[in-house]
């Protein structure tokens, strides 16, 4: 039996939802769009929630209608997926990264004030593993230095950040729906936002920058159109919002069998001295999206990578999120020409952190057969060593 570090769940449900748009007139541009994105807005407590191909390009959207010009900076976490970096280069602009708190893996607000220049425009913070940043001071500084604060929240989905929904505080927050994700239409992805304005912007920006979708051309009688700007097709089918609106009835109950498998995970780890969890922060909320461990090669005796090859030729297959972005050759490259600005905590955790196996299935015996698999692994490491001394 093998373990992946993230797995959809898929029933008959989503299977019926599927196949009955699939039946209809509409496979894109019809209602269940509307639909899926009134169900996420309300979830998550927005306003406005417009449906993307995918969570990449809900961050295209957010930060092109944000206002990010060339030339712009916009700060971003060292460690995170690549996507949130790219979109603000996708806009021309130049992401400038901010180092992350050791123990969480979450943006540092000191670190932030730090980078801000005279060209910073906006601040993108992602909730690393589903745990919520800390908005209410990204909130501040963003207030204080006339940024737009936007939530890179593809782990997060529903998790609150001191008592408010995350949307609450940012002028926009993205998801994405991809299969590891908390629930997934496939690809896709959503912005939500409480501004009016930005709303209507996103939603020319998804369809080409024509100022009018098709229903309110048929309400008008009329089949002019006319692009005002430069937008994208990044529209997500009717099908694949079926699947999400399907998938979004049980995303509370997984999130809570989720919660349940990282205290699991750290009532085993309580004992073992070379593995940590990260740290969980009171009045942050929690997703539990990854379960993330800084792993001690000192401590144990064999390397992060090591330990993620045994375990794979066990059958359970751990993962690394993320390499520092700027360590990626096309940033490298990029870095060169700019302000090349250290973020010593995301360097110096990326070769200790390991994700392990965490999806809303796994059960109490899974659990324990990557807790039992670790422990055997550091163990025969330690006898080998001792074979070699004797
Ligand atoms: C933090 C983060 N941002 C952005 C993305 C991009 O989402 P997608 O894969 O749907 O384009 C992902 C997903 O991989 C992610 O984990």
């Amino acid at each position: 039996m093998m373990l992946p570090y993230s797995k959809q769940s898929i029933d008959q449900r989503d299977i019926d939802a599927v196949v009955d748009v699939l039946k209809s007139n509409w496979l894109t541009t019809g209602p269940v769009v509307g639909q899926f994105e009134e169900a996420v807005a309300h979830y998550v407590s927005a306003d406005h929630a417009v449906a993307f191909s995918n969570g990449t390009a809900a961050l295209h959207a957010a930060v092109s209608t944000c206002g990010i010009l060339p030339g712009d900076e916009v700060i971003v976490p060292a460690i995170t997926f690549v996507a949130t970096a790219n979109a603000v280069v996708y806009c021309g602009g130049t992401p400038v990264f901010a180092d992350v708190n050791p123990r969480t893996l979450l943006l540092d607000p000191q670190d932030v004030v730090r980078k801000i220049s005279s060209k910073t425009r906006a601040i993108i913070a992602m909730d690393y593993a589903g745990q919520t940043c800390d908005y209410p001071q990204l909130k501040q500084i963003a207030n204080q230095n006339g940024l737009k604060l936007l939530a890179d929240g593809c782990h997060s989905i529903g998790a609150a950040s001191f008592g408010r929904h995350v949307p609450e505080w940012v002028d926009a927050a993205c998801y994405s729906f991809h299969p590891v994700k908390p629930m997934t239409t496939c690809e896709g992805g959503m912005v939500v936002t409480g501004d009016q304005q930005l709303n209507e912007q996103l939603r020319k920006f998804r369809n080409h920058g024509i100022s009018t979708d098709h229903h309110q051309r048929a309400r008008k009688g009329t089949c002019f159109y006319d692009m005002d700007s430069l937008g994208f097709n990044y529209r997500l089918s009717d099908v694949q919002c079926a699947l999400g609106l399907a998938q979004l009835q049980r995303l509370p109950e997984w999130t809570r069998q989720r919660a349940a498998v990282a205290q699991s995970y750290r009532s085993h780890f309580r004992q073992l001295d070379y593995l940590k969890p990260l740290d969980t922060v009171p009045g942050a909320g929690h997703a539990h999206h990854l379960f993330v461990v800084r792993w001690s090669e000192e401590k144990s005796g064999v390397s992060r990578d090591d330990v993620i090859r045994a375990l794979r030729e066990a059958g359970i297959f751990a993962n690394v999120h993320y390499r520092p972005v700027y360590q990626h050759s096309f940033y490298q490259e990029r870095t060169k020409r700019l302000r090349l600005l250290r973020c010593p905590n995301a360097d110096a955790v990326y070769p200790e952190i390991i994700s392990l196996p965490m999806f809303p299935a796994m059960t109490e015996g899974d659990v324990k057969q990557v807790v039992g698999t670790l422990q055997a692994i550091v163990e025969s490491a330690e006898r080998e060593r001792w074979n070699k001394v004797a």
